[in-house]
């Protein structure tokens, strides 16, 4: 088999998008465009793609990370110049090359191993992607002679009346032979606003008659995204396939249209996402659970028989049967066990919650290590923070701590402790006892009927 490269085309200003960000790092559905490109490259069997990237390369690699070549293109002097410098990072290689841009982010390892191989089958040096488009505007448009061959690529600027006609564009998706790409992009001039048009390279090649165009009937792959708008159109799209695909796989999705999962969350079979739903990251979920409604989860490992209902959780591990919510905050570092349950208003930071343990309402955890089958009672909070550092907090297994107890970390509740209802404890709590800190109860007889009489007597006296 004949070994594949790639090159994404990546280092446009995207001054359209009036942004800080360069246009290829804007994600979508938690993506960057650049890597939904250079994945499906790399799934089709590139290797290593080359990524062609401005001066911004170090945020590129942040963002993309290690799976690609970065070639630096100094001067964004047009996709034929983007191109050049992409080739000049596979040296001499001499194979068949895919090139796309970065701001098609939608297309697919089927349209580049479609490409592939048809190239491969007529031995061309060229195979071009086009599909019709309603509104053809702004792509460049496939001229053809009289017998339907492909002539040239007429850029929108550049196109005739007649020319803007045509519904059929460039899609910028394409695979060329190495060699030939290299010896046609020397040869380009620039265009009237001084950049070199990859198109351009079509009109050299199909001279010879080698180069084949393959239609592609659903023009949605080919969205070119160059406005925010266009951003939020891809989105919409990618985003309905991919809960088509949870669907697919035994997910239920009771409202696609409220439901918005990134493109590397995994969901285990039987489970329900229930409508305002938000999956993001890298959050994987197991089977049978009831997620939602209006839930956030972001980087989230979620076991299996879990619910989560009208909360927020962001890089927590949660385990097998565990209830969350109502309105719960479940933030970074949290490692929640089996069966437990987080209840209304709890806010659990950086802490390990023991299985079967108890937070059923209104506290906040923080820091801390809540053992096996504890309970933490209405009201609870642990004041990990001293205005210098943080201090944890450790509740023993079994433990019980009584509503509204304030916790004054460092502190250790021993296991199977008991802590009176609205205590301060400050001091560490041996296994086993009971400890209450607050001040003792006072009754006094007949009071309140004494101090009655004696302001009704002064009320009618004036
Ligand atoms: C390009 C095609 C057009 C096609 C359309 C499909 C050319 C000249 N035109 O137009 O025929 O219909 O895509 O979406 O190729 N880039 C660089 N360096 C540069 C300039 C661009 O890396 O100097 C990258 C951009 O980051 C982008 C891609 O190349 O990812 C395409 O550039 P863009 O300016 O968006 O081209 P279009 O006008 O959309
Ligand atoms: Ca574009």
């Amino acid at each position: 088999m004949p070994s594949l490269a790639g090159i994404v085309l990546a280092a446009g200003k995207g001054t359209r998008m009036k942004s800080e960000t360069p246009k290829a790092l804007f994600p979508i559905c938690g993506v960057p465009m650049a890597e939904l490109v250079g994945r499906a490259m790399r799934e089709a069997g590139v290797k290593k793609p080359v990524m062609v990237v401005g001066q911004f390369v170090e945020q590129a690699r942040e963002a993309l990370g290690k799976n690609y070549i970065y070639a630096i293109q100094k001067k964004q002097l047009g996709t034929a110049d983007a191109c050049r410098t992409g080739l000049e990072a596979l040296g001499d290689y001499n194979g068949y090359v895919l090139v796309a841009s970065a701001d098609t982010p939608l297309v697919t390892k089927e349209v580049f191993s479609t490409l592939f191989s048809k190239a491969k089958e007529s031995k061309a040096i060229c195979a071009l992607a086009t599909c019709e488009m309603s509104d053809p505007t702004g792509y460049g448009r496939i001229v053809r002679d009289d017998s339907g061959y492909l002539k040239r690529i007429v850029e929108e600027a550049d196109a005739a009346r007649e020319e803007k006609k045509i519904s059929e564009v460039c899609t910028s998706v394409y695979v060329f032979d190495a060699k030939s790409l290299r010896n046609a992009l020397s040869k380009l001039r620039p265009s009237k606003k001084g950049e070199f048009y990859l198109t351009d390279v079509i009109e050299l090649f199909s001279e010879r008659g080698n180069c084949i165009v393959v239609k592609f009937a659903d023009s949605k792959t080919f969205l070119g995204v160059n406005t925010r708008w266009h951003l939020a159109e891809a989105e919409k799209i990618l985003r309905m396939q991919i809960l088509q695909r949870h669907a697919q796989e035994g997910v239920t999705i009771r409202d696609p249209h409220t439901t918005y999962i990134h493109f590397d969350v995994r969901i285990g079979k039987d489970t329900n996402i229930e409508p305002m739903t938000f999956l993001e990251g890298k959050t994987r979920i197991g089977e049978r659970c009831q997620i939602g409604p209006c839930t956030k989860i972001k980087d989230c490992s979620i076991a299996d028989e879990c619910s989560v209902l009208l909360s927020h959780l962001q890089e927590a591990v949660i385990g097998k049967g565990t209830r969350v919510g109502p309105f719960a905050n479940v933030r970074t570092g949290t490692k929640i066990g089996e069966n437990a349950r987080i209840g209304n208003f709890v806010e659990v930071k950086n802490s390990e919650i023991g299985k079967n343990a108890s937070i059923a309402h209104l506290s906040y955890i923080g820091d801390s290590t809540v053992g096996e089958s504890a309970n933490v009672g209405a009201g609870t909070i642990t004041c990990n923070f001293d205005g210098f550092q943080k201090n944890r907090t450790v509740i023993g297994a079994g433990a019980f701590i009584g509503s509204n107890t304030t916790l004054i970390a460092p502190v250790t509740i021993g296991d199977r402790a008991i802590t009176g209802a609205g205590s301060v404890i400050n001091e560490d709590v041996p296994p086993d006892a009971l400890a209450i800190g607050r001040a003792k109860q006072i009754n006094k007889e007949n009071w309140a009927k004494e101090w009655r009489q004696k302001r009704t007597k002064r009320a009618k006296k004036s």
